[in-house]
């Protein structure tokens, strides 16, 4: 009998380290995207389960008592299959889903975009030296509109289609801090930022430092509502009504 985490982000190994100091049982899950995954305490299984039926055939089998679906905002698939499996089963789901940014400070003279590619031609209007900071997957959508600008790309590992020439590749992984993120903007002259809409505290120095800066700022949203499941904000929250339903 074990609670599932879908993880790949902080607000699951918080909740793993939640769990594990209150002798839960418990395994998190990971896709298996990046080469060296930032791992949380406890046991881990890293892979696809072979979509939504996948899914629901590793929780009858693992006895899984609940699923926590802490996946990234962004990660719309796994959440969708999570709900669908969740609903097969009957098996208890939350969703840890840390706030997004639409009334944080500044947002409402961020430029808005409902799409990778309108966050591209967003940025090819704004500017000449954008900074891209929305992760190798989805560089694609980029490449052309800004193939002439003079981008800088941060990721954690390396893409895997060629950048064009005026563009500089940073690979790194986080947590950043405003001073970092401050001078790495000066330093490129960046003149805009794309990001998603990740909410949340730990990528916020790059908002804030473009903020210091007059940076002008693109942010995809988030695609809205996804199904099944009651949201909590954090890991306590989350932590909360778990044991609410006697599950930790
Ligand atoms: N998208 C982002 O911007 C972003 C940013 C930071 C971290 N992450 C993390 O990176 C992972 C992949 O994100 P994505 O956007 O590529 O996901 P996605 O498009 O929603 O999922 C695609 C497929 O990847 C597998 N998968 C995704 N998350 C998984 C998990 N935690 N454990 C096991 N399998 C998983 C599933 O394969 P099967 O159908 O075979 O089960 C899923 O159908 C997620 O864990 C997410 O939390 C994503």
């Amino acid at each position: 009998m074990t609670v599932l985490i879908l993880g790949g982000t902080a607000e699951a190994r918080e909740l793993a380290l939640w769990l594990q100091e209150r002798g839960v049982p418990f395994t998190s899950s990971l896709a298996g995207r990046v080469a060296r995954p930032r791992l949380p305490v406890g046991e881990v299984r890293i892979g696809g389960f072979g979509g939504a039926e996948g899914l629901a055939a590793h929780l009858r089998e693992h006895g899984v008592t609940a699923v926590v679906d802490a996946t990234h905002p962004f990660a719309t698939g796994i959440s969708r299959n999570a709900a669908a499996a969740c609903t097969a089963t009957g098996t208890p789901l939350v969703r840890l889903e840390r706030p997004g940014w639409e009334t944080a400070p500044g947002s409402d003279a961020w430029t808005w975009a409902d799409t990778h590619a309108e966050a591209a031609e967003a940025a090819a209007r704004l500017g000449g030296a954008p900074f891209l900071t929305t992760g190798r997957q989805s560089l694609g959508h980029f490449l052309a509109p800004l193939a002439e600008s003079r981008a800088l790309v941060r990721v954690v590992d390396p893409p895997d289609v060629p950048l064009p020439a005026p563009w500089t590749l940073l690979t790194s992984r986080g947590p950043y801090t405003l001073e970092g993120e401050r001078e790495l903007l000066r330093r490129h002259a960046c003149d805009v930022l794309v990001t998603k809409n990740s909410g949340g505290a730990h990528t916020w120095p790059k908002m804030a430092a473009a903020a210091e800066l007059g940076v002008p700022v693109v942010v995809i949203r988030r695609t809205g509502q996804l199904p099944g499941g009651e949201v909590r904000p954090d890991h306590l929250a989350t932590g909360a009504w778990l044991s609410a339903r006697g599950l930790a």
